[in-house]
């Protein structure tokens, strides 16, 4: 039997498709400023920055959304990480997609309205969401206004601590970004969760 629930409501399926988007932007013209070469750049230095600012810009405002969105409609709470018993939880879910997906068996952690997110995808999300992308927007911010950034933190040059941890986090959250795709792909059917964040409805995994 077919029974549909509705995850994904209008503001995060709008914020998700601009969050990827801006990232996509992000990451190109990164990795284009970063290895630039002046005799063939992947896209020329000066566009790579303007274009590069203002999709930072655009995350950030777009992530002010999600912020607010989740406060506002409880969707917060789905990122609640349940510490008791999590180990156990994270090892039934990695066992799963390593071995389970593959043999067709049931999916430990059925996808309910109170519990969307597996115990995996709860504490990256979580990590992605409330650690990383404020990180790397803060930091992209003082990248960008570099008179705000303090002149030295722990003896360091400020702006050096800056672009460090926002490299680093750019970096840590594009290798999310190509996990989380894959993962995406583990449904029952492969295109089943890209369909679900497009239209906000997910179809249960009962066999
Ligand atoms: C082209 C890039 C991307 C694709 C194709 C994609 C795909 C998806 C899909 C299919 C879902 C629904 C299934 C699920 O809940 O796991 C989803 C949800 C989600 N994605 Fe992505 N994603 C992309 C980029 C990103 C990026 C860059 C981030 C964060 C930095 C992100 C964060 C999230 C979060 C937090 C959710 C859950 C939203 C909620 O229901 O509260 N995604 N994504």
């Amino acid at each position: 039997m077919e029974e549909k629930i509705y995850i994904y409501p209008g503001y995060i399926r709008i914020w998700h498709l601009l969050n990827a988007l801006f990232f996509l932007v992000l990451i190109l013209t990164g990795i284009s400023m970063q290895y630039s070469n002046p005799d063939s750049p992947l896209i020329p230095f000066r566009i790579s920055v303007e274009l590069h600012n203002i999709a930072g810009i655009g995350l950030t405002i777009n992530y002010l959304v999600f912020i607010i969105g989740n406060s506002l409609s409880g969707n917060r709470k789905q990122y609640k990480i349940q510490w008791k018993g999590l180990w156990e939880r994270l090892m039934k879910q990695a066992r799963y997609y390593l071995r389970g997906y593959f043999r067709k068996e049931e999916h430990p952690f059925p996808i309910t309205e109170d519990s969307k997110f597996n115990p995996l995808q709860a504490i990256t999300y979580a990590m992605a969401m409330y650690l990383g992308v404020p990180l790397l927007c803060l930091t992209g911010i003082g990248l960008l206004f570099p008179e705000t950034i303090l002149d030295r933190i722990f003896g360091l040059s400020g702006l050096l601590v800056a672009d460090l941890l926002h490299v680093t986090s750019g970096f840590l959250l594009s290798l999310f970004m190509i996990i989380h795709i894959y993962l995406c792909t583990l449904g029952l059917k492969p295109i089943k969760n890209f369909k679900a964040i497009f239209t906000g409805w997910h179809e249960t995994e009962h066999k």
